[in-house]
């Protein structure tokens, strides 16, 4: 069996959402220590639904196909729904990452995470906390 699956390889070669959002609301930006990638993500808000997303990946195949598919998973969407993407669920609508690449989708939920508490702040919208936990180092 193919390491990568046919949607990991057409979100690597053909990302969709690339870019910067120069009127971002909200900018979340992540990286992992342990292999230097970081990945950061631009949304724009309005009436709690995210209008527009852009991202902007320094790392390898499984974090630029997972930053695609999950731009693309939360585009159009509520802010309380992107708030609940998991990177497994990514990794699901990735027809499934090798189990080394599975920290590359961890990335992706905890950078929409950070631009969505981003928007928040900027706001002054209150929040649970509980909602944003400090993003962590995995494998
Ligand atoms: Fe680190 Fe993919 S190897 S994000």
């Amino acid at each position: 069996m193919a390491l990568y699956s046919d949607k990991v390889m057409d979100h690597f070669k053909n990302p969709r959402n690339v870019g910067k959002l120069d009127d971002a609301d909200g900018i979340g930006e992540v990286g992992n220590a342990r292999c230097g990638d970081i990945m950061k993500i631009y949304i724009k808000v309005e009436n709690d639904i995210i209008t527009d997303v852009k991202f902007n990946t320094f790392g390898c195949g499984s974090a630029i196909a997972s930053s695609s598919m999950a731009t693309e998973m939360i585009k159009g969407k509520p802010l309380s729904q992107a708030l609940e993407l998991t990177n497994k669920a990514v990794a699901e609508a990735l027809d499934g990452l090798p189990a080394h690449k599975l920290h590359c989708s961890v990335l992706a939920e905890e950078a929409i995470r950070s631009a969505i508490k981003d928007y928040y702040d900027k706001n002054g919208i209150e929040y649970d906390p509980a909602l944003f936990p400090e993003p962590h180092d995995e494998e």
